[in-house]
């Protein structure tokens, strides 16, 4: 590959501007790593990132792409070498560090991982933050939480990425799922992942009373606001939510009611600066645990030169699964 390489760069003057340029390494951060990228995604934090709709990106110019997958090309680090295939997640790619949106990457090797031998580049971003997140979503659940039998669990935010893998990841652990979705045409698809049982999300968008019929042996939420409000109070004694995104709101309109009298745990779910040994725990439970032929239907792939332009559809719910974006076209 030549010096210079395509990326996908946002800057700001008075207002936010995205648009693909050629870089060459000259323009990457310093990093003892560098990576031939293959593949990165379309995360609802991207979306954020690219359109503006919130502020995600902290320096410009900066390479946008949350995460990517590639193989290492150069390293000055005794964990990496050439020919090492590698996934980079969070760690402020994106925010502060240049991301996954470039041919090419330069990072710390502290904050890559080697993927597992069964793990193909192109199937770590299928599984991606997204994936990674569901991971981290349900062993939060499961430390000190709900097993399997012990009754439902609720995925909100069903049909996006992080509630598509997390369906997959609970039900072939033998939980019963029951996925909230606003989608209704997807409830055969989401069923298919292992659901058993499928809940318009229209139920829990809006304000509810503090306790609620108890439904949810656990919760696994990707939406905040009210549906996490609503699903905090219709979880059972001594059981556990998890709490990773904001699809609906950052707010969480909630009293103490279900913590005082009801025991639930409310978890936060952090993938950004997650400490590496739990990354490597994730990553190795995903390479065992994840049906790797589930992620055919989970994901799609999207061109480079498509990124920019789909962009408002993950924030508008219009994307299913993951988008797998692939850097050579
Ligand atoms: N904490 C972390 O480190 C971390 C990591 C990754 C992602 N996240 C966050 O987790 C959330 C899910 O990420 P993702 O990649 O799965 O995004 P995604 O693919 O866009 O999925 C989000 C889903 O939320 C539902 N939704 C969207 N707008 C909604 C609304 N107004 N009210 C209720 N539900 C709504 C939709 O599901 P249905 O169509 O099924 O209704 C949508 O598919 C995002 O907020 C993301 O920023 C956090």
């Amino acid at each position: 590959m030549s010096d210079s390489f395509k990326a996908l760069v946002a800057r700001k003057e008075e207002t936010l501007s995205c648009s693909y340029e050629t870089l060459t390494l000259d323009d990457l951060d310093a990093g003892d790593v560098t990576v031939a990228v293959d593949y990165s995604t379309l995360n609802f934090k991207d979306g954020l990132a690219i359109t503006g709709a919130a502020p995600i990106a902290q320096k410009h110019p900066l390479v946008l792409g949350i995460d990517y997958s590639g193989t290492v090309t150069e390293s000055a680090h005794a964990n990496f070498a050439p020919g090492d295939r590698v996934v980079m997640n969070g760690y402020g790619a994106s925010e502060y560090l240049h991301g996954g949106y470039a041919e090419r990457a330069r990072v710390s090797g502290e904050f890559l991982v080697k993927l597992p031998e069964s793990i193909s580049n192109a199937q770590a971003m299928a599984i991606g933050t997204a994936g990674y997140t569901a991971m981290l979503s349900v062993m939060g659940l499961q430390a000190n939480g709900p097993a399997p039998g012990d009754g439902p669990i609720l995925v909100t935010g069903a049909a996006g990425g992080v509630g598509t893998v997390a369906i997959t990841l609970l039900a072939d652990l033998g939980y019963e799922v029951v996925a909230s979705t606003g989608r209704a045409n997807e409830s055969d698809f989401l069923m298919s992942l292992g659901a058993t049982g499928i809940l318009d999300r229209a139920e829990l968008s809006e304000r509810g009373k503090p306790l609620q019929k108890e439904l949810w042996a656990g919760v696994v939420d990707c939406v905040g606001s009210h549906t996490l409000a609503n699903a905090i109070a219709q979880t059972r004694y001594d059981g556990v939510v998890t709490a990773c995104g904001l699809a609906q709101g950052a707010d969480l309109p909630a009293t103490v009611m279900p913590f005082i009298l009801r025991n639930v745990r409310l978890q936060g779910v952090d993938s950004v600066q997650a400490p590496m040994a739990r990354r490597l725990v994730a990553w190795e439970r995903l390479a065992k645990e994840l049906d790797i032929n589930k992620l055919e239907a989970l994901s799609f792939d999207l061109h480079f030169s498509e990124v920019l332009s789909r962009a408002p559809d993950i924030l508008a719910g219009k994307i299913r699964g993951r988008a797998v974006v692939d850097l050579s076209r």
